[in-house]
């Protein structure tokens, strides 16, 4: 397995590979000053090297990468301690950190984060490049759009929908559906601002 991106959320992920007995053949960055990142090396050409997982924790970044490295074949990290029910489904690129609960009949999108101890409860539909932050709880029946970002501790309650490439700012508590393309905090979640988002659900329309 290989990784692009040499950061901190790299390091994660090269915990979860480890711990799951998986070898890891080197990462990908594009800054020609970083050369190893716990101790693996890392080069700065993809060329010809696969399967990738992109280690690079903002979404709209993952996606733009996914998109250079078309034709590459991805891989997947779920560490030994997440609980992952056998009905739930998780597409390739997407990363299940240390804790995470995946319950029954999930479904998670290519290229998204469950990020540390992250609950996401039956039924959900995550899109991809979606990022599920640490001990986030989502309930049952929920619905995550397309590259949107639940900030850290956020608790979203059953079947509410937030659309794509929205924020959820940490600590969060979202009791109605929220649309795409915004940032929305507190408790009760409220819109807080328009994000600018049209280069990517413009390209999306095509
Ligand atoms: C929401 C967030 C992304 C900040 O977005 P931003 O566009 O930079 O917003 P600002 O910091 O300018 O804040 C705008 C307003 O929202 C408030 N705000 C920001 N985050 C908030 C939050 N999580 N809950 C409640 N209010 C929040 C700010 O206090 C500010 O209020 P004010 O206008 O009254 O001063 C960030 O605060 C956040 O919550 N990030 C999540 C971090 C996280 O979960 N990381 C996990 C990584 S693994």
């Amino acid at each position: 397995m290989y990784l692009y991106g040499a950061s901190g959320h790299a390091k994660v992920i090269i915990d979860i590979l480890e711990a799951s007995g998986e070898k890891i053949d080197g990462l990908v960055d594009d800054n020609p000053e970083v050369v190893q990142l716990q101790g693996y090396p890392v080069s700065h050409e993809s060329k010809y090297l696969s399967p990738f997982i992109v280690s690079i924790g903002v979404n709209a970044i993952r996606k733009k990468i996914v998109e250079k490295l078309d034709g590459v074949r991805f891989g997947k990290a779920i560490h030994p301690s997440a609980v992952v029910s056998p009905s739930a489904s998780i597409d390739e690129g997407t990363v299940v950190m240390q804790g995470a609960i995946i319950q029954a009949d999930v479904r998670i999108g290519k290229h998204c984060i469950i990020n540390t101890g992250a609950s996401v409860d039956h039924e959900c539909i995550i899109g991809e490049y979606a990022h599920i932050s640490p001990n986030s709880t989502l309930c049952g029946n929920v619905q995550i759009g397309e590259g949107t970002w639940i900030g850290a501790g956020t608790i979203v309650i059953p079947g509410v929908r937030i659309g794509r490439w929205s924020v959820i700012g940490a600590g969060s508590v979202v009791t109605k559906d929220i649309p795409d393309g915004v940032l929305a905090v507190g408790n009760r979640c409220k819109i807080i601002k328009a994000l600018n988002t049209n280069a990517l659900t413009n390209k999306d329309k095509k």
